[in-house]
């Protein structure tokens, strides 16, 4: 598993220097924000684990792995099926429920306090408009972890500000990758 996530995090990297279009970049999280974020995943006992923005399935492994040792499963939503997403998921031996649809749009959808950890790295302006939704889907008890924050702090300010605002969240900032703002929500 360790070899399969180097092999293809390098490809990535390779894929997307050669790639001009932003949008068509696989734009795989940093292995080391994505071992925190499994580590979350074992701590917290995540078990109804959400991804918004699968790409290619790489961050979707790290979850799906850390997700199975606590009896747990992920779903991974993104508006379009990549190429090699559901080959890397069998090579790497995780099973995962896969949904084609707009982030805001499925997390919309959810029970409130379904999803015992939640993690957004799809396109950071549109999170706002999603709002109040990634909150209420959470168990208290629960964690939304955002990715780039450190990256593109503008992008991603105004939804920080709704969780600051909140009296339910409490969030801080890890300087790992290109910066995982962690949120717990309490009752
Ligand atoms: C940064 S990449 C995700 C990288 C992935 N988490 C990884 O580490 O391998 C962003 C992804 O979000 C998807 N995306 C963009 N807007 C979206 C939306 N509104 N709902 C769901 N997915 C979206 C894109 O198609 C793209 O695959």
């Amino acid at each position: 598993m360790d070899q399969f996530l180097a092999d293809l995090y390098a490809d990535g990297v390779q894929h997307d220097a050669a790639q001009p279009d932003r949008l068509l970049r696989r734009r795989n999280l940093e292995p080391d924000t994505a071992a925190l974020l499994a580590m979350l995943v074992r701590i917290a006992g995540a078990r109804r684990v959400v991804e918004i923005g699968t790409s290619n399935g790489y961050s979707t492994i790290w979850l799906a792995a850390a997700a199975r040792e606590v009896g747990g499963r992920v779903v991974s939503v993104d508006t379009q099926e990549w190429p090699g997403v559901l080959a890397n998921l069998s090579r790497a031996g995780v099973e995962v429920d896969l949904v084609r649809a707009d982030g805001g749009a499925h997390l919309a959808s959810l029970a409130s306090g379904s999803v015992d950890l939640l993690f957004l790295d799809a396109e950071r302006t549109e999170y706002p408009s999603w709002w109040p939704h990634p909150i209420r889907v959470l168990r208290p008890g629960g964690v939304l972890a955002i990715d780039n924050v450190l990256s593109h702090p503008d992008e991603v300010a105004p939804f920080l500000v709704l969780l600051a605002e909140d009296d339910r969240c409490r969030s801080t900032t890890v300087a790992v990758g290109k910066g995982l703002s962690i949120t717990w929500r309490a009752e």
